[in-house]
């Protein structure tokens, strides 16, 4: 062999033994429980053929623990950057059969790098963890390259998209990445999320309770809100990360993406005209009215299980990719309260950071009434939401369907905190609250004195309807911009994006305001 050979066949022998990861048996017990290798992932992430890898000879240089007996390249996380649908993103995925995906000094300075990259050139970055957490042989030294991770993620926040798929163990400080992170996805069954872990809780506290329950991907879409999307399998996870990425620009400097749709920008919506239920008691499913007015009806709902009484996610509207957020009147009659309230603050603070316009659909009766509500800070978290629409300054767009009362009127894409279109339909009630109660409240002498006061009471309720269980006394102070047909809704909507795309409003300048958090 010529000394050109023996190089090359070194680099390939290195080259080959990164790719090997940590061997068949590790790879087929990877396999065994369901999940794919870290290549194959970013295989099925990527556009074919379009992953560049970048670090796939670094290794690790612990010598505790005999470790330098066990060296191989790549140090367990396989990293670079690909397409998606054409996009450049940069992506790292930890290999479960290397140390466990534990993730050493200069694994963790691998990520970093890819964090790094990402944020020169302006493109969204994608984790795929699945990693035992720090690599305990290497003590601090792991420590340090976690928080080196999480400075970069909170550097990167805003400025480009982070998406965290969770498709294995992520416990400890680890999951700190994720959630500093804007969308998590947990893979059902095979992802689990937590600080301590089942035995330390039984430990400390005394009670039991399985790695499923405490930190599977049912419990962080119903109970914690942590994930935003649950995939039943890692195919599943990486569609629906190329999908997310599709509505997505690569940084806060780009305008949302266009994508031309077939859907008549003035088709009619025609089964709105009936979606309200004449008693304002009747529930019905926001998600009709979200379905109709986007393109295609194609809704991609982020956080479906947590927080029902809000709905929030992504569609197109003429093609451009929106934020829809809406009052469910389906679950707790729609009321605003904690969950629902940093659940909605947090998307719209994230469409307002990468220039995705609002659109916002209103029924709200208030504010979820009850102690453990004001007990557990529903001033300050219902305050978030307040603050993030305020803040906002994309094109916001609000439709009130039917109920608009008390503090939530204001709170949800008000004129007042400068919704740019607001819009109601016939069937909206603008104001401080109900009939039943108003009436309660302002006339209880009044009843109490009458002779009649059942009688007397239901007279004043009618009374009250006629004046504000319509939409025409707000119309009349130009608190709505008009009121339209429900039939009429994806054609205006369409139409005031349009005149609202080129919007641009700043805020006073400061180092960064005071969110209620
Ligand atoms: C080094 C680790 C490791 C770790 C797993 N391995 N976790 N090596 N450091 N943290 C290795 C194992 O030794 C094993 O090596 C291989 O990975 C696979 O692990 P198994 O236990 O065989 O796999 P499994 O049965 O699937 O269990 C996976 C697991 C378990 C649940 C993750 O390994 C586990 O509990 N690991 C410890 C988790 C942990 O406590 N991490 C620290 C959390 S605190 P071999 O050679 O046998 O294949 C933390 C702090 C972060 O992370 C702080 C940030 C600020």
């Amino acid at each position: 062999m010529s000394a050109d050979d023996v190089r090359v066949e070194e680099l390939r022998r290195r080259k080959a033994q990164a790719i090997a990861g940590g061997g068949q048996a590790r790879v087929s017990a990877q396999h065994s429980k369901g999940k794919l290798t870290a290549r194959e992932r970013l295989d099925l992430l990527l556009d074919d053929g379009s992953f560049m890898e970048v670090d796939p000879l670094v290794e690790h240089r612990c010598r505790d623990f005999d470790m330098d007996r066990n060296v191989i390249p790549g140090d367990g996380v396989v990293c670079g950057h690909g397409t998606i649908g054409g996009k450049t993103v940069y992506c790292f995925a930890q290999d479960f059969t290397v140390y466990g995906g534990s993730l050493g000094e200069m694994h963790g300075l691998k990520i970093c790098k890819i964090l790094d990259m990402a944020l020169k050139t302006g493109s969204p970055v994608i984790g795929l963890n699945d990693s035992g957490g720090a690599r305990i042989q290497e003590g601090v030294a792991s420590l340090g390259s976690y928080a080196e991770i999480f400075f970069r993620n909170v550097r990167a926040s805003g400025v480009i998209p982070q998406i965290s798929v969770i498709m294995g163990p992520c416990a400890g400080g680890a999951v700190y990445s994720p959630a500093i992170t804007d969308f998590v996805i947990m893979v059902d069954g095979t992802s689990h999320m937590f600080i301590t872990g089942p035995e330390v809780i039984k430990t400390v506290t005394n009670e039991e309770v399985s790695f499923e329950d405490l930190g599977g991907a049912s419990t962080h879409a119903r109970k914690s809100g942590v994930t935003h999307f649950t995939a039943d399998d890692d195919e599943e996870a990486l569609e629906l990360t190329r999908e997310l990425i599709s509505m997505l620009p690569s940084n806060n400097l780009q305008k949302a993406p266009v994508l031309p749709t077939m859907d008549p920008i003035d088709r009619a919506c025609d089964r709105l005209q009936s979606l309200v239920p004449d008693n304002p008691k009747e529930p019905y499913d926001i998600i009709v009215a979200i379905e109709e007015t986007v393109d295609d009806g194609a809704f991609l709902e982020v956080q479906s299980e947590y927080a029902m009484n809000i709905v929030v996610g992504f569609a197109r509207l003429g093609g451009h990719t929106i934020g829809v957020v809406a009052n469910q009147p389906n679950f707790l009659a729609g009321c605003l309260d904690i969950d629902a309230s940093i659940k909605a603050a947090r998307f719209v603070r994230f469409c307002d950071s990468f220039n995705i316009p609002l659109l916002t659909f209103v029924d709200v009766p208030g504010f979820l009434p009850g102690a453990s509500q004001e007990w557990g800070g529903i001033i300050r978290h219902g305050a978030k939401l307040l603050y993030a629409y305020a803040e906002a300054t994309v094109p916001k767009l609000t439709v009130i369907t039917r109920k608009a009362y008390g503090g939530a009127y204001d709170v949800m894409s008000s004129k007042h905190i400068r919704g740019d279109y607001n819009v109601a339909w016939p069937s909206a009630q603008l104001a401080v609250m109900g009939a039943e109660g108003a009436v309660q409240i302002i006339h209880r002498r009044r009843i109490a004195s009458s002779g009649n006061p059942e009688q007397e009471r239901e007279r004043l309720v009618d009374d009250y309807e006629d004046t504000f269980a319509n939409p025409y006394r707000a119309a009349s102070l130009g608190y709505l911009d008009d009121v339209i047909q429900p039939s009429e809704t994806r054609i205006v909507m369409v139409k005031a994006l349009g005149a609202l795309l080129e919007k641009e409003e700043v805020r006073p300048a400061r180092k960064h305001g005071n969110i209620p958090l």
